[in-house]
């Protein structure tokens, strides 16, 4: 039963009571002039919007002066639920390039490509139509907040697996899977990676844990989650996605977005088995009809004509932000680990200090000190959903509690300065925290 707002007669759902708010949702509250908290994109081609939407304005009154006004007003209107067909398309050729397998004719394979409002919605659909109280999730520790959230919402148990400088770790994976169908007489229904520089560590899976993670969806016949949000944000090479592997689209769902590669315009790309496709659809229409048509009209002119000039420019820039963050760090931190990114937009830290409370810390000393992150604990499930798998005694246990002496810091929106001087002085005031 859910909690009664005082001096009303009526009752929310139980989930309010017991899952918070995001916390990155909270700390957006704060206006503080160092900024480390959510991964918003700092750099973006302003003028290059700009011009877009200059040329859509003019190609748009030429259309309503020539009689043509039904192009226009289906900008303006509602759109099919699985998105602009134009940009679907678009965006079919280039994840073919990028080796996911769709069919050659491109007016097939944008059935398949599915456009969310932000691929935060793909995460909370695939909970809505994947997950019943009870069901199992088996990702990675520590996870992006995001996808926890709305899973506990839904009520999975979470079986988190350890994970080292490359990310998920397979036979863990596998151990953690056989362990649950021991444990909880169930086979797990989802299992959920960010294979290019995760969220929160930075790291990336190399190729050979990639075709393992597969191979393990496969043999187990495992939903499995690629979430490809920083796929266009990497340092180095890019490695083929695991959904590039499912030749006959059975076992991953590949979801992409434009918020970190193009700007935040609430579009998200997803490609989905066909056999969960007409659910996936069915979910998204009860939850918002249709995504925005206008910024998906954006979209495709960014990606058709600018996109591919851009993006080495915009990455190079990230790039300059990590090592900025990165040296900081090194020079004023107190003794503690923390995660060398392959790209994307976050540098993971842990304390030497077991006992040190970045939470507590962030609330009484980095907020007042005008700086903001985002503690650890936000990145593992609440012991009532979360259960970890330990590879010492190769057991499934309940989670205890989070490790609180850890933070994520983003690098992505301010400049490389105001991040030497911000995480210098984050440095600072850490050190004396702790020495005391
Ligand atoms: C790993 C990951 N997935 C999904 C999202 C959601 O992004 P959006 O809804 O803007 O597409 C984010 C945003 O930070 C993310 O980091």
């Amino acid at each position: 039963m859910g909690r009664a707002p005082n001096g009303t007669g009526y009752e929310l759902s139980a989930w309010t009571d017991i899952i918070p708010e995001s916390e990155i949702r909270r700390l957006l509250r704060y206006n503080v002039k160092y900024y480390f908290a959510g991964g918003k994109p700092g750099i973006l081609p302003l003028e290059t919007f700009a011009k877009i939407l200059e040329e859509i304005g003019a190609e748009q009154l030429e259309q309503i002066n020539s009689s043509k006004k039904s192009a226009v007003l289906s900008c303006y209107n509602y759109g099919v639920t699985a998105g602009w067909p134009p940009l679907r398309e678009l965006l079919a050729k280039r994840l073919i390039n990028d080796g996911i397998p769709l069919p050659k004719n491109l007016k097939e394979a944008k059935d398949k490509v599915v456009i969310t409002t932000g691929s935060q919605q793909a995460l909370f659909i695939l909970g809505d139509i994947l997950i019943d109280p009870g069901d199992i999730i088996i990702t990675t520790e520590p996870v992006y907040l995001g996808f926890v959230g709305p899973m506990m919402r839904f009520g999975a148990r979470i079986i988190t697996v350890p994970t080292d400088d490359k990310g998920a770790i397979p036979e863990y994976v596998n151990a953690a899977i056989e362990k649950a169908k021991k444990r909880f007489k169930k086979i797990p229904d989802m299992i959920y990676v960010i294979p290019d520089s995760d969220n929160p560590k930075g790291t990336t899976i190399p190729m050979n844990r990639r075709k393992a993670l597969y191979e393990i969806a496969e043999k187990h016949k495992i939903l499995l989650i690629e979430d490809a949000a920083y796929r266009e944000i990497q340092f180095q090479q890019k490695l083929p996605p695991i959904k590039s592997l499912d030749k006959e689209n059975k076992w991953v769902v590949h979801i992409r977005t434009s918020s970190k590669e193009a700007a935040v315009f609430r579009i998200g790309y997803t490609v989905l088995p066909d056999d969960i496709l007409h659910d996936f659809l069915k979910s998204k229409g009860y939850i918002d009809l249709t995504s925005p048509i206008i910024n998906q009209v954006l979209l495709k002119k960014y990606y058709e004509k600018y996109f591919d000039n851009v993006i080495s420019i915009v990455v190079d820039g990230y790039r300059r932000r990590c090592n900025a963050m990165e040296a900081a760090i090194d020079a004023s931190f107190p003794p503690g680990w923390r995660s060398y990114p392959s790209g994307g937009f976050f540098i993971w830290w842990e304390s030497d200090n077991k006992s040190f409370n970045a939470r507590q810390f962030l609330e009484k000393v980095a907020l007042k000190n005008d700086l903001s992150y985002v503690p650890g604990e936000a990145f593992y499930p609440l012991p009532e959903f979360g259960y970890v798998f330990n590879p010492e005694t190769n057991c499934i246990e309940r989670l205890k509690k989070p490790k609180r002496n850890t933070m994520r810091l983003s690098f992505s929106f301010l400049n490389e300065k105001e991040i030497s001087r911000g995480i210098n002085k984050l440095g600072n005031i850490l050190s004396q925290h702790l020495k005391s």
